[in-house]
């Protein structure tokens, strides 16, 4: 069968564990045989937009050239899974009206568990003024208004986010249900027809 193409679209501050879970998302989407790409940050800054820094232009390019690709993949039947902290709305709504079947996935927690965790070590660093612009120290991070999905990172494990997300997807017929759901399903639907039978006097 032939899966629909969407990109599912993880925004948030640094350090909220947008990657983790996408990460883990595309491993159970490639096992199911979905075709799937992931564009994220830290890789996509290394490559496509490796000129780019952090002030507003910079970051809005940024989200303009994923959404390029997010938009060529998507439309392709490609699952394709973006995560950046794409902080200003405007772009992220612009993601949504070029890209195929956009899925807005919010990934919060707050500032203080961030910096709490620092696994980077930047906040410390955006807090001493070593770093400028920092997402939700010294640069503004728009939350979303209407995310299709919100996970709250300070409050779940990785894998009940991953459940979440996953949910959602099945839910909204853009992933196929697990192979053991569908044995589940089937078993169920032996019994009814075994019912019947007997009923019918077949059995
Ligand atoms: S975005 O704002 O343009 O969407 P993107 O997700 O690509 O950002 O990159 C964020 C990553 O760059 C962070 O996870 C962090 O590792 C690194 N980084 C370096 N400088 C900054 C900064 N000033 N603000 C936020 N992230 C930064």
């Amino acid at each position: 069968m032939e899966h629909k193409g969407f990109t599912l679209w993880f925004t948030g501050l640094s350090g909220s564990g947008k990657s983790a879970i996408a990460d883990e998302v595309a491993k159970i989407l490639i096992h199911r045989n979905m075709k799937v790409e992931r564009l994220d940050g830290d890789i996509v800054r290394k490559s496509l937009t490796r000129d780019l820094g952090f002030s507003r232009e910079d970051r809005d390019k940024n989200i303009e050239r994923v959404t390029f690709v997010a938009k060529l993949l998507s439309r392709n039947g490609v699952a394709t899974i973006v995560s950046f902290i794409s902080p200003y709305r405007e772009k992220r709504d612009t993601a949504r009206e070029e890209a195929e079947n956009f899925i807005e996935v919010f990934v919060k927690c707050p500032l203080e568990a961030l910096i709490e965790r620092d696994i980077k070590g930047l906040y410390k660093k955006a807090l001493n003024g070593e770093i400028e612009n920092f997402t939700g120290v010294s640069d503004p991070y728009e939350e979303p208004e209407n995310p299709e999905i919100v996970v709250e990172t300070d409050k779940e494990s990785l894998d009940e986010s991953v459940v979440n997300v996953m949910k959602w997807l099945e839910d909204n017929n853009f992933v196929p249900p697990s192979e053991e759901e569908k044995e589940i399903i089937g078993e169920k639907e032996e019994e009814e027809i075994k019912k019947r039978l007997e009923m019918l006097g077949y059995l």
